[in-house]
């Protein structure tokens, strides 16, 4: 289950595989996987070159495609399928026309009906299958949705509240922080996003997730039943966790950020940062691992209040610039990344996709 030839591009990663399977599906950390298909080249900046794309589409190896796909899950004979273009580089045609003729030059070669974008809405939600299409300047990088829906889009998140976590930052959360074994601690837990992705990568691990809002915790405690892990969650303002709570070795979490969600109860008055007031919880070798919004400037205000920073990144998420940090109490050693997130670190800033402190 190795992945070969890794290049990594902005917002982007693309490798070669031995042996597809099931596997590639829980790669838990991407926002979604492709098959690629193939480049077409000439694309040409007018809509007079989409006929062409069209019929450049349908003379790719698609056979080569979906025997990948059906390695890693079953897709229907003769089923549907949408396609989803992204177009770069302000060409005289919008994303709607490449669909429009990829789809249709496509669907008798693959012999699957091609479900068209209804006035602007999504037809495809129910496809069988979803063809992409990234058109930058002159080339079209044509590919096949690996999944039957988007690989961020997790089957568990049934309930959901205001301002809740993006599965894949909360899945690299839990990879940067959270331990293997041990007790990890998410008191602002919202839906429980953070929990359940790292009890779904580390079964051994002992979860519990707090949140002061009712329905967040049923919310929590429905998406947990749904992912199938066993999570502990509870009705509890954050300030008062470390009362009640044996020390843990991890807090992985989410504050609110005074964007959609603020903080509430005791959190609401309190005039120290969230890591000061949890911090009594934390056990001999425990870290805080969060991420919050830039504007709060964590990173800065904690390093101010001598706590150990082992990373602190930009990123961006739901639109905004947010901090993912990871860090010890003031007087313990710096909390380091795992070997082999820090070789990948050191490659993605290589390659130029990261700066050291964002992106
Ligand atoms: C940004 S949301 C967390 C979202 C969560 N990571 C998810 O995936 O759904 C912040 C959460 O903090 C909770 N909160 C606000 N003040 C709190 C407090 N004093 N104690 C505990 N939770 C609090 C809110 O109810 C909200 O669910």
């Amino acid at each position: 289950m190795a992945a070969n030839g890794v290049r990594l591009s902005r917002r982007q990663a693309d490798f070669e595989v031995e042996s597809a399977g099931p596997w590639l599906l829980r790669l838990r950390t991407a926002d979604d996987i492709f098959v690629k298909v193939a480049d077409i080249h000439g694309v040409g900046r007018t809509k007079a070159g989409l006929p062409a794309l069209g019929q450049a589409a349908g003379a790719l190896d698609w056979p080569r495609a979906f025997g990948i796909l059906r390695a890693v899950r079953e897709i229907a004979e003769r089923g549907t399928f949408d396609v989803v273009a992204s177009v770069e580089g302000r060409p005289s045609y919008n994303r709607f026309a490449v669909e429009q003729s990829i789809g249709r030059a496509v669907a008798p070669v693959l012999g699957a009906t091609f479900s068209e974008r209804d006035g602007g809405a999504r037809a495809g939600a129910e496809s069988d299958f979803t063809v992409r299409a990234f058109v930058r300047d002159d080339r079209a990088t044509i590919a096949v949705r690996l999944g039957a829906r988007p690989l961020h889009r997790r089957a568990y998140k049934v309930s959901t509240g205001p301002g809740t976590l993006h599965p894949p930052v909360a899945a690299a959360l839990a990879a940067i922080g959270a331990p293997a074994t041990g007790r990890l601690l998410d008191p602002f837990c919202g839906d429980g996003t953070i929990g359940i992705e790292a009890a779904l990568t580390h079964r051994r691990l002992t979860v519990l997730a707090t949140d002061i809002d009712p329905l967040r915790v049923r919310n929590a405690r429905q998406n947990a039943a749904q992912a199938g892990v066993d999570i502990q969650v509870r009705l509890a303002d954050a300030a008062t966790v470390t009362d009640s709570s044996a020390a843990v070795d991890a807090i992985i979490t989410n504050p609110p950020w005074n964007q959609t969600v603020s903080p509430a109860g005791r959190m609401a008055a309190s005039e120290r940062g969230f890591w000061d007031v949890l911090a009594p919880v934390l056990g001999p070798d425990g870290i805080v691992c969060c991420v919050t919004d830039a504007d709060l400037g964590v990173p800065a205000m904690m390093a101010r209040h001598g706590w150990q920073l082992g990373l602190a990144q930009r990123i961006r998420l739901a639109g905004r610039v947010a901090d993912v940090t990871l860090t010890a109490p003031p007087g313990r050693p710096v909390p380091g990344l795992l070997a082999g997130l820090a070789g990948w670190r050191r490659e993605a800033l290589a390659a130029g996709v990261v700066t050291d402190a964002g992106f």
